[in-house]
């Protein structure tokens, strides 16, 4: 079928879904939905066979839905409605929620269910509900609707469903600010957890305007006023509650033009006055049957200089340990999203930042690629992007989970040449020829083309849940396989073999060469591309590499052109 997408971005669940009917044969194509004329345009060019919209703010044009089925990808179960769904999910303690894929009609959220799904809550943040839960769910859901489409199947109704229609309007900030006298530890958490990633939760901090991300439960630490801040641990600050604390990882101060970031970034002063305590250990480390696991997750999976400086220690104690094989495992939601783009853009100079930043991931990438005497596997459960997807393949093996997108490319963000060691990495693990296909790429990439492709070697089939306990038990059978002794001397000797046709610290000063251009050189698409990043200023128009039916529209209207 060819299927467009109309989206309000190309977001997580719109690149798995945009992967996922790929690999069925389907042919899609991706519009943003910057207004009506647009979207009809869209369809007119493309002349798709149904539309989906697996992320829309808006309602679909009704001349759009008069003339195709459009599929709208509702986070809430049959019967819920209203753009806030998830966040009142979790607000209201709702213990199963769900997806529901319905047909466009006349009312938001109210047409006939082509398929829909349930699932149990997690006690977690809205977006790592949205990226494992509801991302499974819709998926599911999605291709059901389509087979059943195929089959020449009818929506059914909400009412043969038994839903009963619950329209809630979005969430403001008053339903979830946080009244620190009245509400305990629980509550507090849950506030934040509705609002993270977006919008996050308003408050105040030391007489500031803010919203706050990131929130843990704190333990052992001094009773307070509630609201006080009592302690610092890393990045995070704890504010006392009426029963106990929470850590805040992240703040970002109102007002245009602030940027989320670490608490004591943004209160570095205030939080120097602070205690620091042992808090939330991003960087975990733990040893079973000759294997080492190095377990790290930073918020959104992005890797400032001193994070890669961290685990760069962290990485030199694990070597030193008597172990035969080390696993890198990243967060469950990002393995790693490459340069800390947030502090860059914040910092005094971003291209000095950005300078230090991919030094010092350079320097944790190079320490792995070094590393002769354990086998080191990358052990990837979260999606990854950019130079995230390059630190992972820097290990001796990637193990992905399924289900998990990959951006192995850098262009998106201005034009960045990247580094990581990719022009060393990519032809050694996946050749010449897939490397340039790679390099060439800016599309999102499921486990199945990753493995096809070298820049994987091994798909985990296990949900997000089980994985860890999966890759466990698979690093410890290879730790203690007959051959690993050989398989360590192999990795030495091609490891030296790779260094006498062309040194590491060649490709490196090659890659910084270029890098150095995009920071500090008269072009500055990176650094425009990284502040609308950061600012998440909305695309004016739909990237040719995804809106496949404007790159053919362009190609013809060349062709005209070039005949005329
Ligand atoms: N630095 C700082 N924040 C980052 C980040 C990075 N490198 N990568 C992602 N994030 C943040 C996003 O701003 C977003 O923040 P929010 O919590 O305020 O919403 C959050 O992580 C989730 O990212 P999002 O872009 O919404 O996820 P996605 O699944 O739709 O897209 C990527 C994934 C990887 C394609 C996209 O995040 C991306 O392009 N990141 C930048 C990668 C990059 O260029 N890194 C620098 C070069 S190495």
């Amino acid at each position: 079928m060819r299927i467009l997408f109309l989206c309000h971005s190309f977001n997580s669940l719109s690149q798995r879904l945009f992967v996922e009917l790929g690999e069925r044969g389907h042919e899609i194509s991706v519009e943003f939905d910057i207004n009506d004329a647009v979207a009809v345009e869209a369809v007119e060019l493309f002349s798709p066979d149904i539309i989906v919209a697996p992320f829309l703010k808006r309602a679909i044009p009704q001349s759009i839905w008069e003339s195709r089925i459009c599929l709208v990808v509702h986070p809430g179960p049959a019967g819920d409605g209203g753009p806030s769904a998830l966040d009142w999910a979790i607000l209201n303690g709702q213990t199963e929620w769900g997806v529901t894929v319905l047909q466009a009609e006349s009312g938001l959220d109210a047409g006939p269910v082509w398929a829909h799904r349930r699932f149990v809550m997690r006690d977690a943040p809205k977006s790592s509900l949205y990226r494992h839960e509801v991302t499974e769910a819709a998926t599911q859901a999605v291709l059901e609707a389509i087979d059943r489409i195929t089959q020449g199947a009818k929506p059914v109704s909400m009412q043969s469903l038994g839903a009963v229609p619950i329209w809630r309007d979005g969430m403001k900030q008053h339903s979830r600010a946080i009244d620190w006298a009245r509400d305990d530890t629980e509550t507090v958490l849950r506030k934040i957890a509705s609002a993270d990633g977006m919008p996050g939760v308003r408050d105040e901090m030391f007489g500031h305007e803010v919203y706050l991300f990131n929130a843990h439960s704190a333990k052992d630490l001094p009773e307070s006023e509630p609201g006080a801040a009592i302690a610092r641990s890393g990045g995070a600050i704890a504010r006392a509650t009426r029963d106990g604390a929470v850590w805040i990882g992240h703040v970002r101060k109102a007002g245009p033009k602030t940027i989320k970031l670490p608490a004591t970034q943004v209160f570095a002063a205030e939080a120097r006055n602070l205690p620091e305590m042992p808090g939330l250990d991003e960087i975990r480390y733990e040893e079973a049957d000759a294997v080492g696991f190095l377990d790290f997750r930073f918020y959104n999976g992005a890797m400032g200089t001193e994070t890669c400086q961290q685990l760069l220690a962290a990485w030199h104690e694990a070597v030193a340990r008597p172990t035969r094989l080390i696993v890198l495992s990243g967060g469950p939601d990002h393995w790693s999203n490459g340069l800390n783009l947030n502090m860059i853009e914040a910092a005094d100079s971003p291209a000095d930042e950005s300078w230090a930043n991919i030094n010092a991931m350079d320097d944790l990438a190079e320490a792995i690629i070094r590393t002769t005497g354990k086998i080191v596997v990358s052990a990837v459960g979260g999606n990854a992007g950019a130079g995230g997807v390059f630190l992972a393949r820097a290990a001796d093996a990637v193990w992905l989970r399924q289900g998990v997108i990959l951006n192995p490319h850098y262009k998106d963000m201005g034009n960045l040449y990247g580094s990581e060691f990719w022009t060393y990495l990519l032809p050694r693990h996946a050749g010449a020829d897939n490397a340039m296909r790679i390099a060439a790429a800016r599309l999102p990439m499921g486990a199945r083309e990753a493995l096809s492709l070298g820049l994987a070697d091994r798909i985990v089939e296990a949900g997000w849940a089980e994985f860890d306990e999966t890759v466990r038990d698979m690093a410890i059978s290879l730790a203690n396989c007959p051959d690993i002794q050989s398989r360590l001397d192999e990795k030495a000797r091609r490891r030296a073999a790779d260094e006498a046709v062309k040194p590491l610290a060649d490709y490196r000063a090659e890659e910084l060469g270029r890098l150095r251009r995009n920071f500090y050189g008269f072009d500055p698409s990176y650094h425009v591309a990284r502040h609308n990043f950061v600012y998440k200023v909305a695309k004016s128009r739909t990237p040719i590499t995804i809106a496949r039916h404007r790159a053919t529209a362009q190609m013809m209207q060349a062709r005209r052109k070039a005949a005329s």
